[in-house]
């Protein structure tokens, strides 16, 4: 029970690494509140932790807006009385290259993955820094946000200005209690990656060459990547904050 007794708010939890975090989050423990603009899947996950015997609760939030991220913060403190974890996961991908993304593309894409995590950041900083044991801050970034990737230039930028965001924030708060972290995971098996290659002219052979690209030879599970998070917002990663790691199967090792 890593988490026995702590909070945690978790974006874009209705699938894929934000779902299995937040099923794994409320096994080791924690109190969680999970926020998607995926309604029914968001509260099907909620009711399956609760049915498990943990505590959990789901609220409608675009992460794009900043009363959105305030009012899930405001919740989690309400509801279970303190924010010990705020993991900001929900991510929108843009697989063109740049003269055809449009202006709205290019807007919501910053928004959601860029803008989101600096609206709950600064919404949740100073709850943290009123509590005695501070809090954890962890954004999930992408290996794109450390090396580059072909044919997705917006994203890649969003993801880069993620990775920098948790260092400058890991320094900024580091005598307060709060560690600031980026999770960065490489190729992984989710609805997000399936759309993806769905949006391929040929997704079977697509997926193939996904996995062949791997240094382990097969795709990354949203478990794995929940394993991680939840190592680096727990108390074994005490002294961790200002990283950006890698869960990628070696992917930025090459
Ligand atoms: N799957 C991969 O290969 C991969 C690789 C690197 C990074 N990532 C990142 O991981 C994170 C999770 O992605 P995933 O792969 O689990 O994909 P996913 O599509 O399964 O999950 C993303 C979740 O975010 C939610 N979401 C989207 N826009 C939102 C908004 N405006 N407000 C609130 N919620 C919103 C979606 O409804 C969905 O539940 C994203 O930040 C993504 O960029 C994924």
């Amino acid at each position: 029970m890593l988490l026995k007794e702590k909070t945690a708010v978790v974006t874009g939890a209705s699938t894929g690494i934000g779902r299995a975090s937040a099923l794994r989050f409320a096994q080791e423990g924690a109190r969680v509140v999970l926020a998607d603009i995926q309604d029914a899947e968001g509260a099907a996950v909620a009711s399956a932790i609760v049915q498990a015997g943990g505590t959990a609760c789901f609220i409608r939030t675009d992460v794009s807006r900043r009363t959105d991220n305030e009012r899930m913060i405001d919740l989690c403190v309400e509801r279970y009385g303190r924010l010990d974890i705020l993991f900001c996961n929900a991510g929108v991908n843009l697989p063109k290259l740049l003269p055809h993304s449009s202006d709205e593309e290019i807007d919501r894409v910053l928004e959601v993955n860029v803008k989101g995590p600096l609206y709950a950041a600064r919404h949740a900083i100073p709850i943290m820094s009123r509590q005695p044991e501070g809090g954890v801050i962890l954004f999930t970034a992408s290996k794109t946000g450390l090396v580059a990737q072909r044919d997705s230039p917006a994203y890649c930028a969003s993801k880069g200005a993620v990775v920098l965001l948790a260092k400058a924030l890991a320094l900024d708060y580091a005598t307060c209690g709060i560690r600031v972290n980026a999770l960065c995971p490489g190729i992984i098996d989710t609805p997000m990656l399936r759309r993806f290659a769905d949006a391929s002219p040929e997704p079977a052979a697509a997926w193939t060459e996904y996995s062949a690209a791997q240094p382990m030879g097969r795709l990354g599970t949203a478990e794995e990547c929940a394993a991680a998070a939840l190592w680096l917002v727990s108390p074994e990663a005490s002294f961790v904050t200002g990283i950006a790691l890698p869960v990628d199967g070696g992917f930025t090792a090459m």
